[in-house]
C-alpha cells in the first residue's frame, strides 16, 4: 500500500509562524509535525510516500525528506499549489497511487498510537473506505460521522452547525481508488473548497460501504498555537531523557530530558523535564527552564525563566522576563533592553505577531 500525506494549505491560523514556512514543519518536542506522519506510515509498512506540496514553503519541505532515504523510504512531490481543499489535494495524487488502495494522512495532525491497527483492520474487499474517527469535545471544528452499531459509517458532514454525533474524522483515510470518481465529481462547499467528507458522503450514496476505526490514544490537530502547545506537552509527557550534548557539574537537572548534540546546559542553569532541547544550543547559568519545554536548535537561553512553550531554533531569548504558554519562530530574539534608554519594552513585532505582556 503506498501512503499520501498532505502537506499543502494555507495555515493561516498559525500566523505568523506561516508567513515563513509551512504549518507541516512547526517542531513538536524537536521534530516537525510532519515527520510523525512519515513515522507512523512507516511503522504501518508504508514506505513508498507521496507528499502533496501547496505554494507556501515546499522547497523546505523537500530540502528536509530528500528523496526520502534518509528516512528509510521512497518519496514523491505532489504539487497542489493553491489549496483547493482535502478532496483536490487526495485527487492530485491519483497517479501516484494507480490501482491500488492507499492512506492518506494529514501532515499536521499527530496520534499517540500510529496508525498500523487502523490500516491492517481495513478490508478493501468490502469497503471503499475506511477512516479513523475520535469523540471529540467541539464537533463543530471537524468533520463529523453518524455509524451504525457495527461501525459502519452511514453519514458525514463537514463543520457542522448541528453535529449528528460526536465522533470526528480524525485526518486518517484508507482510500480504494472508487474515490476518485467521488472527487471529480465534487463541487466546492460553503468555504470554497472540494471536500473529502463529502466525496466519502458520495461512496455512500452510490451504496459503497464506509467502514470506520475508532481510535483511542490522543489525537491532535496542530493547526492553532495553542494546539501545537498541546501537542509539545503530549509528546514530551512521553519522552525517555537522552543526553547527547554536555551537562556541567553544578547544572541542576531533574526530570527526563533530551539534549541534543552540541548543546550544553551550563553550570548554574536549571532545567527540570519533560523537556527537549535541540543541537548547539547553549543553556546559561541564569536559565530556568521548565516542565513541558522545547527549545530548538542554534540556540542560547539564559536568565529567563521559560516553561510550557517551544521555540523553534536559532533563537536568543535572554530577558530576564517569565515565559509560558509561547510559541517563538525561529530566529526570534527576546533580550534584555540593556540602553535603558528610552526604558520600556522595545519592540519589532511582524504582522499577525501576538503579544501577551
Ligand atoms: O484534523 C481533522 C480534520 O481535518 C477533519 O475532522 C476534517 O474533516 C478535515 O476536513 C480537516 O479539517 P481542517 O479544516 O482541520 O483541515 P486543514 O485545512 O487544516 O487541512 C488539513 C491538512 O491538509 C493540512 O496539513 C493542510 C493540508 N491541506 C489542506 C488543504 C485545504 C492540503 O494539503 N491541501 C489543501 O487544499
Amino acid at each position: 500500500m503506498k501512503g499520501v500525506i498532505l502537506a499543502g494549505g494555507t495555515g493561516s491560523r498559525l500566523r505568523p509562524i506561516t508567513h515563513t514556512g509551512p504549518k507541516q514543519l512547526v517542531p513538536v518536542a524537536n521534530k516537525p509535525v510532519v515527520e510523525y506522519a512519515l513515522d507512523d506510515l512507516v511503522e504501518a509498512g508504508i514506505d513508498e510516500i507521496g507528499i502533496v506540496l501547496g505554494d507556501k514553503g515546499r522547497e523546505a519541505i523537500q530540502a528536509y525528506f530528500g528523496d526520502g532515504s534518509e528516512f528509510g523510504v521512497d518519496i514523491t512531490y505532489i504539487v497542489q499549489g493553491e489549496p483547493l481543499g482535502l478532496a483536490h489535494a487526495v485527487g492530485c495524487a491519483r497517479e501516484f497511487v494507480g490501482d491500488e488502495p492507499f492512506v492518506v494522512y494529514l501532515g499536521d495532525d499527530l496520534m499517540r498510537d500510529g496508525i498500523t491497527d487502523l490500516v491492517g483492520d481495513f478490508d478493501p474487499d468490502k469497503y471503499a473506505a475506511g477512516i479513523g474517527v475520535q469523540a471529540v469535545d467541539e464537533p463543530s471544528r471537524y468533520g463529523i460521522v453518524d455509524i451504525d452499531e457495527s461501525g459502519d459509517v452511514v453519514g458525514l458532514v463537514e463543520k457542522p452547525d448541528d453535529p449528528p454525533s460526536d465522533l470526528a474524522l480524525i485526518g486518517i483515510y484508507v482510500f480504494t481508488p472508487a474515490i476518485f470518481e467521488q472527487i471529480e465529481a465534487l463541487e466546492p462547499s460553503w468555504r470554497g473548497e472540494l471536500e473529502i467528507t463529502e466525496a466519502i458522503q458520495g461512496l455512500l450514496d452510490d451504496g459503497a460501504r464506509v467502514q470506520s476505526h475508532e481510535v483511542h490514544g490522543w489525537w491532535k490537530d496542530t493547526g492553532k498555537p495553542e494546539d501545537v502547545l498541546h501537542a509539545n506537552r503530549l509528546v514530551l509527557d512521553a519522552i525517555e531523557t537522552d543526553i547527547r550534548g554536555t551537562v556541567e557539574d553544578g547544572a541542576n537537572v531533574r526530570g527526563r530530558v533530551q539534549l541534543g548534540e552540541g548543546s550544553v546546559i551550563e553550570a548554574g542553569a536549571v532545567v527540570r523535564g519533560p523537556v527537549s532541547i535541540g543541537e548547539n544550543t547553549r543553556i546559561g547559568p541564569g536559565a530556568y527552564v521548565g516542565p513541558y519545554t522545547s527549545i530548538g536548535d542554534d540556540s542560547t537561553v539564559d536568565d529567563v525563566h521559560i516553561e510550557s512553550s517551544v521555540t523553534m531554533g536559532e533563537n536568543e531569548i535572554t530577558a530576564d522576563r517569565t515565559v509560558v504558554d509561547s510559541l517563538v519562530g525561529r530566529k526570534a530574539t527576546i533580550r534584555p533592553n540593556t540602553d535603558r534608554r528610552p526604558a520600556g519594552d522595545q519592540l519589532v513585532v511582524g504582522r499577525n505577531s501576538s503579544l501577551e505582556l
